[in-house]
């Protein structure tokens, strides 16, 4: 086990061949592409300024939108890629030029990788096979044992399984898969092909061999994403409780934000190449960093309306306005812009009777989930502000309905409208 730390990590690619360069080349434009029409070789940023450290033992989720650079991050840790700047350390050990085999970390991709050609207990131990970790050490008798090893190994190969000659090594490699098979519940299949297997035996499979290898760090990215809804859920719940038990630091890459609340001991939330927030789930819910985040994790997405503030207690908004509780009123008073940014979750707005302080919406579409109906309208008085509401499954509500609505003032947002910053109180 071991902490891992990130360090000032930049990355860039050159629009034609990865390379090392100087932070101070990239372009910090917040673009993923950089088009190049001038013929000279052009830096694209992809990570930049990143920091964190993750605790031995620690499940991070990693999550952000397609293309923000969480797989670039990974395979950076993986050392797949090379740093453009900063340093990685795992387990007190800087890594940054060390290839991925010397640092001691087991990756679980998206699409399995699993050899075709070998069978399930043959692609777990195929990793093992390549490592000394499992090595009986004597070096003095090792020229003649890999010998000897290797002939009596041809000689038996066409024996039934139980007959076949099997080195120290072997052995032990036997026992970690099995014990891995085991902890997988994939023992049955075992001596069957990958495409004998459904996608969601092959990601068990993929798991057990990183898990096999026993390594420092596991690294994950997207494994659950090629399977069904189910599935998902279960091997997600799996993947969960098999982290507690080995207690292996693990950094899991996903772009699912159930994911991430679920999962991880603490989220950080990537956007365009920069960690956005880095926190326990409960922390990054409550209390989003900025409108990215609030926007991100949530489901539906946070409400935003733009709102003036007047005095340091009220907000007003052109169709209603809200008596702001005393804990605001000294972070309001530090702020410049009398313009910003309210918030309300789906869930924190419920119906009401007209009043200053409600708001008056026209029902676009309904969805009811059984549980709980989400309700997609437009402000009464404009068509261009939209909101959604959770509400409960009990009252019926239609599309064209004109419903008032309450916000819960205790569980409000405020974001500066030039940069989206939340404002603490
Ligand atoms: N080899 C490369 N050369 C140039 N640009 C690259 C290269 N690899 C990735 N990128 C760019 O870097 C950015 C981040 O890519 P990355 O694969 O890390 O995103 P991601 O967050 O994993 O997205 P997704 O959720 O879609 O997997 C993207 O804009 C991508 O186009
Ligand atoms: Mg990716």
């Amino acid at each position: 086990m071991a902490q891992v730390i990130v360090e000032n990590v930049y990355k860039s690619y050159s629009q034609s061949q990865r390379e090392r360069t100087n932070p101070s080349q990239s372009v910090d434009d917040g673009r993923a592409e950089t088009a190049n029409f001038s013929g000279k070789s052009q830096q694209v940023s992809v990570l930049r300024d990143i920091n964190f450290t993750v605790k031995d033992g620690e499940f991070l989720v990693l999550v952000g939108p397609s293309g923000c650079g969480k797989s670039t991050l990974l395979r950076l840790l993986a050392g797949l890629e090379t740093l453009t700047g900063g340093n990685i350390k795992i387990s007190d050990r800087l890594v940054n030029d060390l290839p991925p085999k010397a640092r001691d970390i087991a990756m679980v991709f998206q699409n399995y990788a699993l050899y075709p050609h070998l069978n399930i207990y043959d692609n777990i131990a195929f990793g093992l096979r390549r490592t000394n970790k499992f090595e009986q050490k004597n070096d003095a008798e090792a020229g003649i044992q890999t010998v000897l090893t290797d002939v009596l190994t041809a000689a038996t190969r066409n024996l039934p399984r139980g007959m076949r000659y099997m080195s120290a090594k072997e052995k032990s490699i036997r026992d970690r898969v099995r014990y891995v098979a085991s902890l997988l519940q994939i023992e049955p299949l075992l001596y069957r092909l990958p495409k004998e297997l459904s996608g969601g035996q092959k990601q068990r499979v993929a798991l057990g061999r990183a898990i096999a290898r026993n390594p420092q760090v596991f690294l994950m990215d997207e494994p659950l994403s090629n399977l069904d809804a189910k599935l998902r859920t279960q091997t997600r719940a799996q993947i969960v409780k098999l982290q507690r038990q080995l207690k292996t630091t693990t950094i899991y890459v996903t772009h699912d934000q159930t994911e991430a609340m679920t999962m991880g001991d603490r989220i950080a939330v990537m956007n365009n190449g920069k960690i956005q927030q880095i926190a326990s789930p409960l922390e990054i819910y409550n209390r989003p960093a900025n409108r990215f985040v609030a926007e991100f994790i949530g489901s539906p997405p946070m409400n935003f309306l733009s709102v003036e503030i007047v005095g340091n207690n009220k907000l007003v908004h052109q169709h209603f306005e809200l008596d702001l509780p005393p804990v605001w009123s000294s972070s309001l008073q530090s702020i410049q812009s009398k313009s910003l940014t309210l918030g309300i979750r789906p869930q924190y707005l419920s119906l009401t009777s007209p009043g200053k302080s409600s708001i008056q919406i026209e029902v676009d579409l309904v969805e009811a989930l059984g549980n709980e109906t989400y309700v997609f309208a437009h402000l009464a008085a404009d068509r261009n502000a939209t909101l959604t509401v959770s509400l409960p499954s009990d009252k019926p509500i239609t599309v064209g309905d004109m419903l008032w609505l309450k916000v819960n003032i205790d569980k409000i947002h405020l974001f500066t409208i030039d940069d989206g910053q939340a404002i603490a109180f």
